[in-house]
């Protein structure tokens, strides 16, 4: 891997107060070259692209001293919203192996401006972007207000998000491999930090739910992008300590879709 996935996400935090300095011609070439090897573990890729802020016209209210954006689209395809957050929280965390912060901004900002810039199709959408840059010393005063109104340091405890199967067997080596990959998870982003990620350990099984708190719009459930940026950590923690395994999505386990949904497994080899 590029970067300690561990390292990065017990680092990161979300970046709207910039420097005003820009990046260096090497960090947006190592962006550049990421955003090229990049590959999901899911059928619909999307695509980015690193745009210049005063150049496109992209500004966000709730933040200040960007001068880059990352934006990007995909396919309104099956499980689009997972592949987009996985993708978007991946690059995040290779962003913040150079010291470039950014925050994923899926509703504050002017979309059609975003949206034009990138030249989103009919059948793509733009799920959530984000500004690139190095952190000012300071956050601004809105930005602390922000952080503040929306608990974004707190996380629910680690027995609310994960649960067992009644007649789960599991090793102790394995308990202690989906606990950390898991603690990591607890930790990704999500919108309006209402941490919709829940999981159950079955053996050698991880399935994956989204308990829904915020309505959908026209533009779908974004909560199921902050299910992306969950099982991306999840993922990446996993691989970082040697485990191999894969996504499955197990059509039998969907059911009820208005509380807790069904998202994907993660099956241990
Ligand atoms: C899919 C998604 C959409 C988000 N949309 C916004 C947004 O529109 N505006 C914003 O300021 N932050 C947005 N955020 C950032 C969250 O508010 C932030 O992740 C949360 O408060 C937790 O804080 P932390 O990222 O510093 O841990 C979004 C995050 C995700 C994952």
């Amino acid at each position: 891997m590029l970067f300690s996935a561990k390292e990065m996400i017990l680092k990161r935090k979300s970046v709207r107060t910039f420097d005003g300095k820009g990046l260096s011609d090497d960090d947006l070439a190592f962006l550049e070259e990421t955003i090229r090897n990049l590959s999901v573990p899911f059928s619909v890729q999307p695509q980015f692209r690193i745009l210049n802020a005063k150049e496109y016209g992209l500004s966000s209210p709730v933040v200040v001293g960007e001068e880059w954006y990352l934006l990007g689209k995909i396919e309104k395809k099956a499980q689009w919203e997972l592949s987009y957050g996985y993708a978007l929280e991946y690059l995040c965390l290779a962003a913040l192996s150079r010291k470039i912060g950014t925050v994923i901004i899926a509703g504050t900002l002017n979309r059609p401006v975003f949206e034009k810039a990138i030249d989103v199709k009919d059948h793509e959408i733009m799920p959530a972007v984000t500004p690139l840059g190095i952190p000012a010393e300071k956050r601004s005063l809105r930005e602390i207000l922000m952080r503040k109104g929306i608990h974004a340091d707190d996380r629910i405890p680690y027995e609310s998000m994960v649960g067992y199967e009644p007649d789960c067997v599991l090793t102790e080596a394995d308990a202690a491999l989906f606990r950390e990959a898991l603690e990591m998870a607890r930790l990704a982003p999500s919108a309006v930090n209402r941490q919709p990620a829940r999981a159950v350990i079955n053996g050698n099984t991880v399935d994956f739910y989204e308990e829904k708190s915020l309505k959908e719009n026209e533009l779908g459930d974004i909560q199921k992008v902050d299910l992306g940026a969950a099982v991306c950590h999840f993922d990446l923690v996993m691989q970082e300590n040697g485990a191999s395994g894969r996504f499955e999505y197990d059509p039998e386990k969907a059911g009820n879709p208005f509380e807790r949904e069904y998202i994907i497994s993660w099956k241990k080899d």
